[in-house]
């Protein structure tokens, strides 16, 4: 290993984890455009696994900005890496025995990959919240796309930096005009599927 470091192995087997919870460990990737409702979905399905008895968590980059990845912007660099980190965060959790939701933006195809590649072989899941940018930039939440068309914010996502639209998403909630319980059922319909509830 580089720089002397060594690893060591977990005492307690993923496996057990799993066993003891009663369901898989699973990081479900929610990328898409600022306001495409992906923040809403996650916790949303976070309240439906929780009360289930589930163990899940949410990382979200509105609140890992504020904190671990504070002091990161906007540029593609600092995309980058709050996604290598939060991608590195996400397994952490997993390894721990967790459904976890996370939900990033991450507008480049690189970015999944590499999200992906740092989780697997844990089970890994792109899902793309699918909005087009007329019903993100109508919803304006937060109102940064009016700041971004009036040039008060630099490198905004789908304004004046790229979204590339996922096409190896493992799920797609079209997510324009549906209610925020029908995208819930589809995930948890999704997860069922996969095996990781039951
Ligand atoms: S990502 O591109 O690195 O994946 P991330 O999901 O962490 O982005 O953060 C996106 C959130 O930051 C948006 O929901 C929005 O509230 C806020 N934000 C602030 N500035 C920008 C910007 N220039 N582009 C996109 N989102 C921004």
């Amino acid at each position: 290993m580089m720089n002397n470091l060594t690893q060591h192995q977990q005492s307690v087997p993923l496996e057990d984890r799993e066993a003891k919870n009663g369901h898989s460990a699973a990081v479900l990737w929610f990328s898409g455009l600022s306001g495409s409702g992906k923040s809403t979905l996650a916790m949303a399905v976070q309240k439906v696994l929780f009360e289930a008895g589930f163990q899940v968590t949410v990382l979200d980059g509105d609140n890992v900005r504020h904190g671990l990845n504070a002091g990161l912007g906007f540029a593609e660099s600092d995309r980058n890496e709050n996604l290598r980190r939060v991608a590195e965060a996400s397994k952490l959790i997993a390894e721990a025995g967790m459904i976890v939701l996370s939900s990033f933006i991450s507008p480049l195809a690189k970015n999944r990959q590499l999200a992906r590649k740092i989780v697997e072989p844990l089970n890994f899941f792109e899902i793309y919240v699918s909005v087009t940018l007329d019903t993100a930039e109508q919803r304006d939440p937060k109102g940064l796309y009016k700041k971004a068309r009036a040039g008060e914010i630099k490198d905004f996502t789908g304004i004046d930096s790229p979204f590339e639209e996922p096409d190896h998403a493992d799920l797609v909630i079209v997510n324009d005009s549906q209610s925020v319980q029908e995208g819930v059922q589809q995930i948890i319909t999704f997860l069922k599927e996969k095996r990781i509830i039951s």
